[in-house]
Order: C-alpha cells, then sequence, then structure tokens
C-alpha cells in the first residue's frame, strides 16, 4: 500500500503539468488535437507537408514490407509529404515500384522523386482511370484511398479502382473519422457497402491495433488463394 502511494506521488511529481494534461484526453480528443496539428500547424514528412497520422504511417511501413508492391497507387496527393514518405519506403525496401498519385490539382505538390508519376484529374473521370490502370499494368498493386471523402465518392472510387488491387495485398481507405468523429457519411459508409457488394475484400482489424487510426475499419485486405491453405 505505501508502495503504491510512493509510486504515485511520484508519478505525479515527476510528470510536467502540460504532460499530465495530455494523459488526460480521451482518444477522441487526441484525434482531433492530431487532426489540428495536421491541418493547421501542420505535420511534413522530410520537409513536405503530409496530411497523415503517424501512427498509421507506421502501419503502413509494416504493411509494405509485408506485401513488397511493385507499384503503389494513391488517390489524393495534396502537398506530396504523404507520397515522399511511400517512396522513401519502398527505396528502403530496394523495391522496383513507381508510385501514382491522383489529385484533381498539383499546384501545391512538392514532392520530388524518381518514383513518383503524376495524374493530373478527377479520381472518377474515365480517362484518369484508365491512365492509372495502363500505369499499373502486370504490377502488384497496393492502393490508398485518400481523396473526396464523400461517402458517395469514395464508394464510386471503390468500385473503380479495387480491381487493380493484388490479391494479399490492400486497399486502404482513408479517414473513416470523417464518419466516427465528423458525423458526416463519408469513407466507413463506403467502406460497408463495398463490402456488401465485393466478397473480395475483408477488413483487416489487426491493423488497427495501434486504437487511435484515422482509418477505422479502413485497412482492406485483398483475399487470395492461398488463404484457404
Ligand atoms: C486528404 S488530401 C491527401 C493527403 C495526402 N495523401 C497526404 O498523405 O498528405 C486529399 C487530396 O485529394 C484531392 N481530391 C479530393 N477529391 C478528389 C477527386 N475526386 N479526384 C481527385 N483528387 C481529389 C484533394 O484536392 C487533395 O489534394
Amino acid at each position: 500500500m505505501l508502495e503504491r502511494v510512493r509510486k504515485a506521488r511520484h508519478r505525479y511529481r515527476t510528470t510536467p503539468k502540460d504532460v499530465r494534461r495530455h494523459y488526460r484526453m480521451h482518444g477522441r480528443q487526441w484525434l482531433f488535437h492530431l487532426q489540428s496539428e495536421l491541418m493547421e500547424r501542420e505535420s511534413h514528412w522530410m520537409g513536405i507537408r503530409a496530411l497523415k497520422n503517424p501512427l498509421d504511417a507506421w502501419v503502413y511501413q509494416e504493411i509494405l514490407h509485408e506485401v513488397q508492391p511493385t507499384a503503389v497507387v494513391e488517390l489524393g496527393s495534396a502537398f506530396g509529404g504523404g507520397t515522399l514518405f511511400l517512396c522513401h519506403m519502398l527505396d528502403l525496401l530496394d523495391l522496383e515500384a513507381p508510385v501514382i498519385t491522383v489529385a484533381h490539382y498539383h499546384g501545391a505538390f512538392a514532392a520530388d522523386h524518381l518514383r513518383i508519376t503524376k495524374v493530373t484529374g478527377d479520381s472518377g473521370d474515365r480517362g484518369v482511370i484508365d491512365e492509372v490502370r495502363d500505369l499499373c499494368a502486370d504490377r502488384r498493386v497496393l492502393l490508398i484511398h485518400d481523396a473526396s471523402h464523400d461517402a458517395a465518392v469514395v464508394l464510386s472510387d471503390l468500385r473503380n479502382y479495387s480491381p487493380l488491387v493484388a490479391p494479399g495485398s490492400y486497399l486502404i481507405v482513408e479517414d473513416g473519422v470523417t464518419d466516427t468523429i465528423g458525423g458526416q457519411p463519408g469513407p466507413l459508409v463506403a467502406v460497408n457497402r463495398f463490402l456488401r457488394e465485393s466478397a473480395d475484400f475483408e477488413i483487416d482489424t489487426s491493423r488497427e491495433r495501434f486504437l487511435l487510426s484515422y482509418n477505422p475499419r479502413g485497412f482492406l485486405r485483398r483475399r487470395s488463394t492461398d488463404d484457404s491453405n
């Protein structure tokens, strides 16, 4: 008993006030805090703005290592920090894999790397879909959806781009927090509808084990014939 009190006192005395305040945050508050850091105070990968939850970025590293993709498609480019992060992970893995990044506009895109191919246009545009498909021909594709967060648009993108994803690889649908925290029909609604239509994908909840993901139920793994063995 005395030992417990002694430890509690020590914890209290040695934990700075601002750190104590952080520890009292609920998960939801932490996610809001992260969002305001990312959107307002900025978060960077190698000097370029990256709109990524760092806990999710670690999980991406694990998935890339396991899947060993030979092409990565990112729908939604923004400033390019997320794109450059993917390039650097592929460099570390020494994989011959381009990173194809799609957005309406690349005027603010600041990443520069030999792996990057920018496709400028609406993700739902037939020409854009065909261009991405051609760039991915015969490649083992991992796809990250981080473009529009409107449920209907996400669902349409999932229908259009999911056939590119290789068996055993992942279709990562970012920002389900738009639904869970933001209270708007977004990626999570789209994922639920998509999974009702497609038996090819399953949610891999093990990718949410760090708990505070921006992508709840967003790590979709394409089933492979090896799964039954
Ligand atoms: C959340 S940001 C992407 C963040 C980026 N992936 C990162 O990790 O830093 C969303 C981007 O998608 C683009 N976008 C939104 N809807 C789109 C659509 N339907 N087609 C193409 N780009 C879209 C936006 O202009 C913006 O550049």
